[in-house]
């Protein structure tokens, strides 16, 4: 069987600026800097952001290995950090707006479609000493300048953006299970940051809207990891609990990204245990307003989630979890390294889902990938890493998203993570996802065989 894409379409792979730039010449210090800063021990083998991949100092010849490879589109993130001296003025550092300019225009000299994301979990520290980050809603207007400023300097060349990556890992990061810096438990505040990152991708959005990029060609998406929740059973009470899950941790963004407004049950609910957030008909009209011309979705695992069995413990508060629990499938296919169960046949059970349910808005998956320890290991005599599993991992999404294409679900590209093994969160070089190896050691890049096989499905747009 032959597999062949849309025309156009986007074969590519996605990072961010805090996990490939390193810190080269930055002075404002985001969450994780910070972090790193005052707790290294937090991170793997105690290897934080400092170098990364380098990415700074070698994004040339990083651009030209990604062209190499097939690679027609790269997305990265611009860090609020790096490009702004003052938050509050929005002057800017030159040297940010150079480095960003030389990217942009490299990719561009490659034939790549530059796609630039604006936030990549990446909050200045700053704004979270003052102002409590997304628990502010003067932060959502300083984020709004600071797309304003990067939508002034970039977007004759950049023309399709992101508002946030991800925006429900910073509620779980931050607010609910302790992954990010400042760890704190508070499903209260995560309700609110929800808002409030909804209000600031619209405010975002509302600035795009006002400089006319859209009539420039440009257009703006949001970045949501669409993770399935798929009850344990046909019960009423785990299909509620796996209602419950999709409403929280899915279409909290999805449904005011695409629609401009909640789920009303959603909203019940939170009214009803009296954690509903802070907001006014202002705001709401402004998230009604301002929505997304297109989607990007990672898809990495999918949730299955099953009624309570336990009480909830209640000691922390109110958190989502009061509705379900995570559901151990027996059986299940997982990547050992990461934890993370594979589960293809969910990329058409999105695809579908935005379909049917999402006008069909246009959409691509903006990141998938395997995350494997040790690939040192599979090295063959010439010193190339014969990452075998990688290419049937992505071979095997690639099949359940043709077949949601063919049903006409509206993807126009697959975005692998990463490019080249990239620093992560707080398991920093533990497992590598890239098509490309790094040396920690001396920063060098060597083509893995899953990047010389993509170069021919995508010169092939397929396999
Ligand atoms: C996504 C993020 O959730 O998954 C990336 O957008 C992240 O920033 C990637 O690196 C892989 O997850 P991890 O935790 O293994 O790095």
């Amino acid at each position: 069987m032959k597999y062949t894409f849309p025309n156009n379409f986007w074969w590519g792979a996605a990072t961010s600026g805090p996990q490939s730039e390193g810190r080269f010449n930055k002075v404002n210090k985001n969450i994780f800097d910070y972090w790193f800063d005052n707790e290294p021990e937090k991170f793997h083998n105690g290897i934080g952001p400092n170098v990364a991949s380098n990415f700074y100092h070698s994004y040339k010849e990083d651009i030209a290995m990604m062209k190499s490879i097939g690679l027609n589109s790269f997305r990265t993130s611009i860090q609020w950090t790096r490009l702004i001296k003052d938050f509050e003025t929005c002057e800017v550092y030159e040297d940010g707006v150079n480095f960003y300019n030389s990217v942009i225009n490299e990719c561009i000299k490659n034939d790549i479609i530059p796609v630039i994301n604006l936030n990549h979990f990446d909050l200045p520290i700053e704004l979270y000493e003052k102002y409590n980050g997304w628990e502010s809603k003067h932060v959502t207007d300083l984020f709004a300048k600071f797309a304003k400023k990067a939508f002034e300097l970039f977007s004759d060349r950049v023309k399709y953006w992101a508002t946030f990556n991800e925006p429900i890992v910073v509620l779980e990061g931050q607010y609910l299970y302790k992954h990010h810096y400042p760890q704190i438990v508070d499903g209260k505040k995560a309700v609110q940051a929800a808002y409030n990152l909804n209000l600031a991708s619209a405010k975002a959005i509302r600035e795009f809207r006002n400089m006319g990029c859209n009539k420039e060609g440009g257009k703006i998406s949001i970045i949501l990891n669409l993770t399935p929740s798929y009850p344990r059973s046909n019960s009423n009470e785990d299909l509620r609990a796996a209602s419950i899950r999709d409403m929280f941790f899915n279409r909290i963004f999805l449904d005011p990204a695409v629609y401009g407004k909640f789920p009303e049950e959603l909203v019940e609910l939170l009214k009803n245990d009296g954690v509903i957030w802070e907001s006014t008909e202002e705001e709401d009209r402004i998230i009604n307003e301002n929505t997304v011309d297109f989607l990007g979705v990672n898809y990495y695992q999918p949730s299955r989630a099953k009624a309570r069995e336990e009480a909830f413990d209640e000691s922390n508060g109110w958190m989502p979890d009061k509705y379900f629990e995570f559901y151990d499938m027996p059986g299940k296919k997982i990547n050992t390294h990461r934890g993370w169960e594979i589960y293809p046949k969910a990329i058409y059970d999105i695809s579908k889902n935005i379909k049917e349910n999402y006008n069909n808005i246009p959409w691509y998956i903006s990141e998938n990938g395997m995350g494997v320890e040790g690939e040192e290991g599979f090295k063959n005599s010439e010193g190339i890493i014969e990452d075998n599993y990688r290419i049937e991992f992505i071979m095997d999404h690639l099949v359940w998203l043709h077949k949601g294409i063919e049903e006409g679900s509206n993807c126009f590209g697959y975005h692998l993570w990463t490019p080249i093994d990239c620093w992560s969160w707080n398991n920093s070089y533990k497992n590598r996802y890239g098509f490309i190896s790094l040396n920690l050691d001396d920063q060098s890049k060597i083509i893995k065989k899953s990047g010389y096989w993509f170069k021919i499905v995508s010169d092939n747009n397929g396999f």
